[in-house]
């Protein structure tokens, strides 16, 4: 269960994503429409899906972890910002695993913002509470339910010790809302003094299929955060984690509705954005 990772996985796949940057040259083509659609580069670029395709795949077949590191980014930037080439390489990774598979809509601009401090307060937090939640995914127009599916991300991948010690090492002991003896595996996997690069698995049980265990985890206790078990623990939100324990249909289906709506999120279009010739730098 126990993992060393390095703190930047996700800088390292993103310079694979930057490695596709002719196909947003490619782009560049396409102008600046406001407009999102699933065929946005039919003409303009009509191969992009498919070379997006083929550089995931081969990542994928490389190394797990693209799938949830890539899910993440895709979070990340949606709730701060992204681009088209980021979303399609995020999403294809997706599709190259057991997961829902959808059509992605297209035509996003890069920002021309990209500070450290826009971060800040938009992102939440391990420690958080279903309210909490709630409100910072409705900045983004994400319901309830949203966030609920949306949770369900933390059936793959991993997560560093220090981001839930919190919860084991207390004043008072343990966190009672853990399974004790999920307390325990914790414990031994992340000690007091465990370092900064050690990480678990953040489904315990199924860590390396995106299915719908991690609702049915929260039931027993499994939640590896705070803001996972909140969402078992508060009235407003366990329904929602009870439908989709018992059918994963209706988990795919909300995830996916929810995976568009995200990708929705301050979208780019005029004079507000740019499609960049380099990945990670403007243009001027
Ligand atoms: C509900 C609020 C959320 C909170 C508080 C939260 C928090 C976190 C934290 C603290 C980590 C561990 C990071 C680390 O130690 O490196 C993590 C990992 C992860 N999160 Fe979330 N997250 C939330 C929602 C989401 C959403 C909406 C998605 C995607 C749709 C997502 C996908 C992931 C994935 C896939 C990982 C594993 C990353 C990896 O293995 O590299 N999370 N999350």
């Amino acid at each position: 269960m126990e993992r060393g990772r390095g703190r930047c996985g996700s800088c390292r796949l993103l310079a694979v994503a930057a490695a596709a940057v002719t196909v947003a040259a490619a782009m560049a083509a396409a102008g600046v429409e406001a407009r999102l659609s699933p065929d946005h580069y039919r003409t303009t670029c009509p191969g992009v899906e498919s070379i997006v395709r083929s550089v995931v795949a081969r990542k994928v077949r490389e190394t797990f972890v693209t799938v949830p590191a890539t899910l993440r980014l895709f979070f990340h930037d949606c709730f701060v910002e992204v681009s088209d080439i980021d979303l399609l390489f995020r999403l294809d990774a997706l599709d190259s695993s057991s997961g829902p598979h959808w059509t992605v809509e297209l035509g996003r601009l890069d920002g021309l913002v990209s500070k450290a401090g826009s971060v800040a307060g938009r992102l939440p937090g391990p420690d958080m509470q279903v309210k909490e939640l709630v409100a910072m995914f409705g900045k983004n127009d994400l319901t309830l339910l949203d966030m609920v599916a949306l949770s369900g991300a933390h059936t793959v991948g991993f997560a560093h010790c220090t981001r839930f010690t919190g919860r084991l090492y207390r004043r008072g002991g343990v966190d009672p809302s853990y399974n004790p003896a999920y307390a325990q595996q914790l414990m031994a996997a992340c000690p007091r003094d465990v370092g900064p690069t050690i990480a678990v698995d953040m489904d315990p049980t199924t860590p390396s299929s995106f299915d719908n265990t991690y609702y049915a985890n929260l039931a027993g206790g499994l939640g590896l955060f705070t803001s996972d078990q909140a969402l078992y623990a508060d009235g407003a939100s366990r329904p929602a984690v009870a439908g989709f324990a018992k059918n994963q249909t209706r988990f795919f289906e909300a995830f996916m509705d929810a995976m568009v709506k995200l990708g929705r999120v301050g979208v780019k279009a005029g004079r507000h954005g740019e499609i960049r010739r380099d990945c990670t730098a403007f243009n001027t």
